[in-house]
């Protein structure tokens, strides 16, 4: 590790102010990535939305070569050598289409108003552990065709790893254990009986491609929604007045979060060719990483960047990344944002944060976010 390049650790990609002094200084950075090699960051809007479809940049880390492997754990399905990686992709994408989210809308709704019934009306309770967490999993398992009683498996495996903040969270073995071998005996049964469902439609392809797909979507989707959901209506709850002022301005208010929050801070490719950014020479092999926090927070493109303003006539944000490795979920995750949002705006007008949010957090995942459904009518 070269300890004299500046450190970029997880804290700095949060750190706004961090994040537009280095924009400020220019669009790349050479620098220490921590754990991992060390790399170029981009920190505008302009240089990454070229760098991520660059074609002489790729998504998969050159360490990643080589005979595909059985894998030994979650993260790997991230890094994946490139031609296991694009089967992957393509067999998900062929089927989780924006036709399929559409269908699935009224499940959506579905779980949303169950969680809502459940969570106390008057008095304060925690969003986190009653809504931004548990929604997304059920979500999942709606598209996934998971029956409710094999959902234990799912919430073990994905609040066991990915409910914690850090990166690199193991999950708890038997979780995972437990989990793959339910997936396993799921996918025989819906190949042999398909239903309406993603596993049904993915489960002509080779079995163990079926369940790699299904743990990089539960990987990938679920921490990012609950992040956005979380922090969403902490803003939304933070003005006055109502959660969304015209509901029928939904689409850009969740746009607009998208861009504020960015879930997701890092969007990472690989030197395949050497090529010039912002007149920074990066040689084969290097790694570039988009800081997508502070590329939509650029200024060159977003007037007054740090003002949440749902009405900008404009909002090309990378909230989901570009090109070839492009979220595979945006669709399924806006609809998501926007049942949330819509339904509490609709069945709880009066929503609010609760006066006293407690004690800050000491450690990362026992945040809470105490809200009041309803707290009566104010006259
Ligand atoms: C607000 C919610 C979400 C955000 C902000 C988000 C953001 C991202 C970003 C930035 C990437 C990397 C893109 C790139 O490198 O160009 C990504 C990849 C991915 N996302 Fe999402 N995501 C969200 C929700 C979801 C959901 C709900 C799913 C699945 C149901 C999902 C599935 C994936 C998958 C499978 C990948 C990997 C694609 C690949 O490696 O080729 N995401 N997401």
């Amino acid at each position: 590790m070269d300890s004299s390049l500046p450190l970029v650790s997880v804290e700095t990609l949060r750190d706004m102010d961090a994040l537009r002094r280095m924009r400020e200084a220019g669009p790349v950075h050479h620098v220490n990535m921590g754990g991992r090699e060390p790399g170029w960051i981009l920190t505008c809007h302009e240089a990454a939305a070229k760098a991520l479809v660059d074609p002489r940049l790729r998504g998969d880390a050159p360490q990643a070569q080589g005979p595909e492997k059985e894998l030994a754990d979650e993260e790997d399905l991230f890094f994946l050598p490139g031609e296991q990686h694009a089967r992957l992709r393509r067999m998900i994408s062929r089927q989780l289409t924006p036709r399929r989210v559409a269908g699935l809308l009224p499940r959506i709704q579905h779980e949303a108003d169950l969680l809502l019934d459940a969570m106390p009306a008057a008095e304060p309770a925690d969003f986190i552990a009653a809504f931004s967490r548990p929604f997304p999993v059920a979500v999942l398992c709606e598209l996934l065709g998971v029956p409710p009683d094999g959902r234990r498996h799912i919430r073990d495996y994905v609040f066991g790893w990915i409910a914690e903040a850090g990166v690199g969270t193991v999950v708890t073995e038997s979780a995972g254990v437990a989990m793959a071998g339910y997936l396993k005996e799921l996918i025989a049964r819906r190949r042999a009986d398909p239903r309406d469902d993603l596993i049904s439609a993915m489960s002509a392809a080779d079995p163990r491609d079926v369940l790699s797909a299904v743990r990089l979507l539960l990987v990938a989707g679920h921490r990012p929604v609950t992040r956005l959901l979380t922090e969403g209506v902490e803003i939304l709850l933070s003005r006055r007045p109502g959660l969304v002022e015209d509901p029928a301005r939904l689409d850009p208010t969740v746009e607009e979060l998208l861009r504020l929050i960015t879930p997701t801070a890092l969007s990472s490719r690989y030197v395949k060719e050497s090529l010039e950014i912002g007149g920074v020479e990066l040689p084969e092999g290097g790694g570039v990483h988009c800081v997508l926090a502070a590329v939509n927070r650029d200024p060159d493109r977003f007037p007054d960047p740090d003002a949440f303003a749902p009405d900008r006539p404009a909002n090309p944000h990378l909230a989901f990344g570009l090109g070839h490795r492009h979220c595979l979920g945006a669709a399924l995750a806006r609809a998501e944002a926007k049942v949330a949002v819509g339904t509490l705006a609709r069945r709880f007008p009066r929503m609010r944060l609760a006066a006293d949010q407690g004690p800050a957090p000491t450690r990362a995942g026992t945040r809470k976010l105490l809200v009041v459904l309803d707290p009566g009518d104010p006259t």
